[in-house]
């Protein structure tokens, strides 16, 4: 007897943590620099909107709390409210209209594009990887870049812009566009539109969006989701990121303890050509570079230098801001971290547009008008680091002008 009301008591104790914890709450909270941003960071909420004295963030009921005892949350309200798909937003690409789109293309194609699954998802979908190269055969020589969307379920825009730029060099090849012609025949570009599929799947799965962030790991007890920009290897474990199962920004067990994390590192691993890496997310309309997980600039001078100067010229083709990641806030485990700290690739997070949440979540659901104009503004930015990848560090010189030799 005793038992059985222990026992129900403890579903039910569960149970309420569950509800309370799968609540999720839109927040503003007081923060006026890089530290007090990272204080917010480290009780697990994921910030979406950074201004002068403020930020805004989405966590649960317990993060919530803490940031009231902190005396700095200004306002918060429970995102319960209906977001039904609208029609409009058809236009964004689901696992497999990607997947059906990607195959059409690589079939007419063929002759410069190759498309292969580099691993399965927790729930088993194929993660595609496609190749893009004049000399596919021989593209191991070749300089390589590596361009990925889709790691947080909900930044559906992240997948649209690698689907339209693997469209882009192929079409244009094809009509002999004599600069993506030159580019392609020189070059081995690698793009992962969808690195989390069960995760943005899930996001849209029921009809009504459900801001979802992480994939669809199994946690122990009632909790799912690992927060893959959280789960790489390099600075794992540090601040900014959530050991509790339940966050927003879990990090997982251990460093690429998720498939699609250990999917995307065999990848870069069996592809040495890679020499610039560019990681796109939503939304703040943002252009960050290492490091992330700690306030330290990157310690080798030209590498400091030329991420800061590729990511001044790229912003003035989107109008993006350039900035350091932990200029926003620590956070540790992310691609990027990982691909320049471990194999000393350029790398970048793009956060597209828009540039404000709104009140909500909107942010991550600006509906399909805004796709267009954010593919053709990172248009630019995407065939810089393509041709400079032959030798990143050609940008610094570029910025100096020809070096004067009397
Ligand atoms: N907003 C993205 C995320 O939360 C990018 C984080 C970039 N890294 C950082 N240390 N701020 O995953
Ligand atoms: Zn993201």
């Amino acid at each position: 007897m005793k038992t059985t009301i222990l026992a129900i008591a403890g579903i039910l104790l569960a149970s309420v943590s569950y509800a309370e914890d799968s609540v999720q709450y839109w927040m503003k909270i007081k923060a006026t620099d890089k530290y007090e941003r990272s204080l917010v960071a480290a009780t697990g909420v994921t910030i979406e909107t950074v201004r002068e004295d403020f930020v805004v963030a989405l966590g649960n009921e317990s993060e919530k709390k803490a940031l009231d005892e902190l005396g700095i949350l200004e306002v918060s309200f429970p995102m319960t409210a209906e977001m039904d798909f609208p029609a409009r937003d058809s236009a964004y690409h689901n696992y497999d209209e990607m997947t059906k789109k990607l195959q059409d293309l690589m079939a007419i194609h063929s002759n410069i594009a190759s498309m292969q699954s580099i691993g399965k998802t927790y729930e088993g979908r194929d993660i595609w990887a496609v190749r893009i190269s004049g000399q596919l055969a021989q593209a191991d020589q070749l300089p390589a870049v590596v361009f990925m969307g889709g790691h947080h379920a909900r930044e559906h825009l992240s997948i649209e812009l690698p689907i339209f730029y693997v469209e882009y060099l192929l079409t244009e090849y094809a009509k002999g566009n004599p600069r993506i012609q030159s580019l392609v025949n020189s070059r081995d570009i690698h793009i992962i539109p969808m690195v989390n599929p069960d995760g943005a799947e899930y996001d849209i799965a029921s009809g009504s969006y459900r801001s979802w962030r992480k994939n669809r790991a199994r946690n122990s007890g009632n909790s799912f989701g690992v927060d893959l920009n959280r789960n790489y290897g390099f600075g794992w474990g540090g601040q900014g990121a959530s050991s509790n199962p339940n966050s927003d920004t879990f990090r997982g067990p251990m460093a690429f303890s998720e498939p699609e994390t250990k999917a995307i590192k065999k990848y870069v691993e069996d592809h040495q050509n890679i020499t610039i890496l560019l990681s796109f997310h939503t939304f703040s309309q943002l252009i960050l570079y290492p490091f992330g997980h700690v306030y330290d600039d990157i310690p080798v001078v030209r590498d400091r230098q030329v991420h800061e100067v590729m990511a001044k010229k790229m912003a003035t083709w989107n109008g993006y801001t350039p900035e350091k990641s932990s200029d926003l806030y620590l956070a540790a485990g992310d691609t990027t971290d990982w691909s320049y700290g471990e194999h000393k690739i350029i790398s970048f997070t793009f956060e597209l547009d828009p540039g404000d949440s709104g009140w909500g979540s909107g942010g991550f659901y600006p509906g399909a008008e805004i796709i267009p104009s954010v593919q053709q503004k990172n248009l630019e930015p995407v065939l810089y680091l393509i041709d400079y990848a032959d030798n990143p560090y050609r940008a610094l010189d570029a910025e100096r002008g020809p070096i004067f030799k009397p």
